[in-house]
């Protein structure tokens, strides 16, 4: 088509239809929703999760007799989050452009870190493992590098929201054991108060990780809703835990956290990827590969915006709306409290792509 049109034209030819938001304008808004979310987080979690892997915990309490199992499972933990550092620096230099996600790595990062040194505490302080092996098993590990699982920074966001919710659960069900309230028969007269807070406390940094992330991509899916769900479709697709083909023991680890009834297959399709897209206003994954595949049947007109619209079916744009403006309500009121807004308000800028629905004025 290009070669027919006189070279002047390619120029003067628009590349955003009239009335919609240019691709610069979008990535503009959500860099700015992502500086404040970024802001906000920060000074939250300096007030309320201010804690530290040494001091936080009575770790000399901790229970001498944990079931072996149990030690395994902290041991994988513990495997895991001691890549913190290679998590944070591969994903620092994907975004290292945006301000608000770059700086939010490295909060991020600082976080892990800390969930790595509290889970080598936690190994250390059951008395089942010699510091030599632990030495040992660390170097192991750190052998490998881990990579990032996609090449581009919307995958890797998408991943990042199924992977930390993910690792909540895992906490979340250890936490559970280690307050006695496991259903496996096995655990029935198990406890451990010192575990159990160590798992609690780690499991809300996760729930914080898995906002910030969740809000990122629905600022995404807001914005560029194809690109968005066809993200997703890919990372559920082929959706592990992070550094599992680095770690060396995992099939075992994998397993007993299996059998302490801790995380597996079922438990990533109704507690993972149900609630997520819950969240992202998702259905179910029949109808996420459904609407992407319809979309892909409607052809894409020069200039029309067929395709834009047939993805609005694909999820719910209204409660995603919603949660966007929710968004910039909280980015504000957090402006307001510093002043920001006085000077530089984050603003929200409505996608005029999504279709209206029925009986909602235009200036809802
Ligand atoms: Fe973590
Ligand atoms: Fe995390």
């Amino acid at each position: 088509m290009a070669d027919i049109l006189p070279p002047n034209m390619l120029n003067e030819r628009p590349r955003t239809p009239a009335g919609l938001l240019s691709n610069a304008e979008k990535d503009r808004l959500i860099e700015r929703g992502f500086l404040g979310l970024y802001r906000w987080y920060t000074a939250r979690s300096q007030e309320t999760r201010n804690w530290n892997p040494d001091r936080s915990f009575e770790w000399l309490k901790l229970r001498q007799d944990l079931p072996p199992e149990i030690v395994r499972v902290i041991q994988g933990f513990f495997a895991v989050e001691q890549y913190a550092p290679d998590f944070t620096s591969s994903l620092v230099n994907l975004v290292r452009r945006s301000h608000g996600r770059s700086h939010f790595q490295l909060r991020w990062g600082s976080e892990e870190e800390k969930h790595a040194d509290a889970w080598e505490n936690a190994v250390l302080f059951s008395g089942q493992r010699s510091p030599q092996w632990i030495e040992e098993y660390k170097e192991r590990l750190r052998s490998q590098t881990w990579e990032l699982p996609f090449p581009d920074a919307i995958h890797n966001l998408v991943y990042t929201v199924f992977q930390e919710r993910a690792t909540q659960l895992n906490y979340l069900n250890m936490m559970k054991i280690a307050q006695g309230k496991s259903e496996k028969p096995q655990y029935k007269d198990f406890s451990d108060p010192v575990l159990a807070k160590v798992a609690q406390t780690i499991a809300v940094d996760e729930a914080a990780h898995y906002n910030f992330f969740l809000e990122g991509v629905r600022m995404y899916l807001y914005y560029y809703p194809e690109r968005t769900l066809d993200a997703i479709k890919n990372v559920i697709g082929q959706f592990s835990m992070p550094a599992s083909a680095l770690v060396p023991d995992w099939q075992d680890f994998a397993e007993t956290v299996y059998r302490a009834g801790i995380y597996g297959p079922r438990d990533f399709q109704r507690d993972v990827m149900q609630v997520a897209f819950r969240n992202l206003g998702i259905e179910s994954r029949k109808a996420l590969e459904e609407g992407i595949r319809k979309t892909r049947e409607v052809p894409d007109f020069e200039g029309g915006n067929h395709k834009t619209t047939a993805i609005f079916d694909t999820f719910d744009y209204g409660a995603v709306e919603g949660d966007v403006r929710r968004l910039h309500v909280k980015i504000q009121d957090y402006e307001k409290e510093i002043g920001f807004d006085r000077f530089d308000p984050t603003e929200f800028v409505e996608n005029p792509e999504v279709p209206k629905k029925e009986g909602q004025a235009a200036d809802d």
